[in-house]
């Protein structure tokens, strides 16, 4: 797959909400859909930080649409206002990018209590869905930012908040990641009786250089590794393709798993491989039943 195809697409009619689009991948997604008369609406833990982003937008692209709306994925009332706006201002939604992350942080919890790495980057965007899905538009697509350190993740059903273990900030971060994965395929299964065509896909950056390394805890392997990923890291635009690329395949197929091709081939997208557990269908519907019960949903149930 090539990604220059992809600036052919006209997207002046679609509505695209990026989560976390004021930094890394997310901006870099947000830029690329403005550049390309996207509707843009940003959602932003930070509001003041969304208003910096946009002007930047703005500043290279006078015309863009671009809307950006607070959204804290780590309060349930934060992500309940957000979704109540964007169902009141604006049309159906084309594309739901479910992009912002943080990664291997110091142990923290959400507004809820729950562990902050498995609370934003799974729960929060699956909640936002689930009070978005309703306001999604014919042939919409949800598209999930996983990782490759999913391969490393383990799926603890009886205690993902680490309360019976030692907290490990990557192996928090390495869960997170593999429920991504987990949430495309159960939402797919669960699509199948929805007329509207929907499709749910995840991809990967590969490893781009973002401020996701930033808040990494000391003594992560990760912080470790940082000189190592530094010079092996693409750049933000360069990692934020195969999310854009799943966002606008037009030969989709759901579950697809996008990521990076050589680095030596900077044009190139590819489907990368999971893990088993990744494709357990099982694991999948019992982490749907925890995630509805943990946010007091009855999403497609
Ligand atoms: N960069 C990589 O090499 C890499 C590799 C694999 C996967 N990924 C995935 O790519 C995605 C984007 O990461 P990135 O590299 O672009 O990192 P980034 O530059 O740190 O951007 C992360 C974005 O998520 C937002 N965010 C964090 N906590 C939030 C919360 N509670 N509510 C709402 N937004 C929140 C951040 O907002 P603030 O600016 O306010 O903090 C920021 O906009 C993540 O899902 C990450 O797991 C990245």
């Amino acid at each position: 797959m090539k990604f220059s195809h992809l600036e052919s697409i006209n997207l002046s009619h679609k509505t695209i909400l990026i989560t976390g689009a004021n930094a890394g991948l997310g901006f870099e997604a947000a830029k690329y859909f403005a550049s390309q008369q996207a509707h843009v609406i940003g959602a932003v833990r930070s509001i003041k930080r969304g208003h910096a982003a946009q002007a930047l937008i703005l500043e290279t692209y006078p015309q863009a649409n671009v809307t950006f709306l607070e959204c804290d994925l780590s309060s349930k009332e934060s992500i309940e206002q957000f979704a109540l706006k964007v169902i009141s201002q604006f049309p159906l939604i084309d594309i739901l990018l479910n992009n912002a992350g943080i990664m291997a942080i110091p142990y923290a919890t959400t507004k809820e209590g729950f562990e902050m790495q498995f609370g934003v980057n799974h729960l929060g965007h699956f909640y936002l869905t689930a009070l978005l899905f309703q306001h999604l538009n014919e042939n919409a697509r949800i598209v999930n930012v996983s990782s490759q350190a999913h391969l490393q993740g383990n799926m603890d059903l009886d205690d993902p908040f680490f309360h019976k273990k030692p907290y490990q900030a990557f192996k928090a971060y390495a869960q997170s990641k593999l429920a991504n994965l987990l949430f495309t395929h159960e939402l797919n299964a669960r699509l199948h009786n929805d007329s509207r065509n929907i499709v749910a896909v995840s991809a990967h950056p590969g490893v781009a250089m973002t401020s996701l390394f930033d808040k990494v805890e000391v003594n992560s392997i990760i912080k470790l590794l940082k000189p190592v990923f530094g010079l092996l890291a693409s750049s933000a635009f360069q990692g934020t393709k195969p999310l854009i690329m799943a966002c606008l395949d037009p030969h989709i197929i759901k579950d697809n798993y996008y990521g990076p091709g050589s680095k030596f081939k900077p044009d190139d997208v590819v489907l990368s491989k999971m893990s088993p557990l990744a494709k357990d269908k099982n694991l999948a519907k019992e982490l749907w039943r925890l995630s509805n019960n943990l946010t007091q949903q009855s999403f497609l149930e």
